[in-house]
């Protein structure tokens, strides 16, 4: 079968069964030209809690999966590729949250999103790209425990002087790959062009960005720009998908190793067969991990806004 007539399929299998589909902005092009819902990490939160639909195949990675069906224990949620995991969401394990907590007792510990269910239910609040900065600034403990990504974390605690912040060593292995030397010379070959980073590249690279965001961020600040080329430092289909929306303007990726293979790994064939019934995983999380984790989400979807 051709491209289109899987696309034609699976919405016709979607209509009947009445499933939502929810993809991140870093699924392939053929993906996301099938979901209901395209966006961030915070996004895909909001709409899964939003969309009645009592079915949700989840394109993305492991931990949105399982954030969908914390928010949602009443739906079933499928994981389309039970592979694609996130190497950021395994660094941090109970045991070590756990010793760090000891070495920062006053602090307050906030999670990314990007972590186990099991280690959000040891964390005080959960944060996004999209709303950390809101979230830490509402929280009413001045001292923060950030983990596991501290380039993220570095990102927020600029922008509140007036806190004072811990970090894990973690991080997204493929963001953090790439260095200034790499933005220097994307700049030599396209000196015209803004550099738009996620707030997961090392400080070095956001230093030199025009703006930092997460993907909808970026892609929101790509399209109504009056530029007309950008570099783009995050997972490269972000590239891809900005040259669809907007075909007058450029798109350059920062570097070819900004390449998500968790992300990649989920393709349209695990959305076809995951609605035959053939294939995807349903989540189920154990009572505790689901209580627990689902107390640090709501706190931040109360503190994100
Ligand atoms: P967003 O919060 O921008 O969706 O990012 C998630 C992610 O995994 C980035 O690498
Ligand atoms: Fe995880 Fe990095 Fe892939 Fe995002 S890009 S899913 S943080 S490994």
């Amino acid at each position: 079968m051709k491209v289109h007539e899987i696309q034609n399929e699976i919405l016709r299998m979607k209509r009947e069964k009445d499933v939502c589909i929810l993809a991140h902005a870093y699924q392939s092009q053929d993906v996301l030209e099938v979901a209901d819902y395209v966006g961030d990490s915070y996004g895909l939160s909001k709409q899964a809690v939003k969309d009645e639909r009592q079915e949700i195949i989840m394109c993305g990675v492991r931990f949105m999966a399982e954030t969908c069906k914390i928010l949602n224990p009443q739906k079933t949620v499928w994981l389309a590729n039970p592979l694609a995991g996130c190497p950021m969401a395994e660094q941090l394990d109970l045991a070590t949250l756990e010793e760090l907590k000891k070495k920062y007792p006053e602090y307050a510990v906030v999670a990314y999103i990007n972590t186990t269910s099991e280690l959000k239910t040891a964390c005080d609040v959960c944060v996004t790209s999209s709303c950390a900065v809101q979230v830490c600034a509402n929280l009413e403990n001045d001292k923060i425990l950030f983990v596991p990504d501290p380039n993220l974390g570095h990102f927020v605690a600029r922008q509140l002087p007036g806190k004072t912040f811990a970090f894990y060593d973690g991080g997204c292995p493929r963001h953090k790959a790439v260095t200034a030397a790499d933005v220097h010379k994307a700049r030599r070959a396209h000196p015209r062009a803004l550099l738009l980073a996620h707030p997961e590249c090392l400080p070095e690279v956001t230093d030199e960005a025009d703006y930092v965001g997460s993907t909808t961020g970026i892609m929101a600040h790509a399209k109504k720009s009056d530029a007309r080329q950008f570099i783009i430092a995050t997972e490269n289909s972000i590239v891809e998908h900005l040259s669809f929306e907007c075909p007058d303007k450029r798109f350059y990726p920062l570097s070819v190793s900004l390449s998500c293979m968790d992300m990649r790994a989920c393709t349209l064939m695990d959305v076809y067969h995951c609605l035959r019934g053939e294939g995807g995983e349903a989540m189920n999380l154990p009572d505790e991990v689901q209580k627990g984790a689902d107390r640090c989400l709501r706190r931040m979807v109360e503190l994100g806004g």
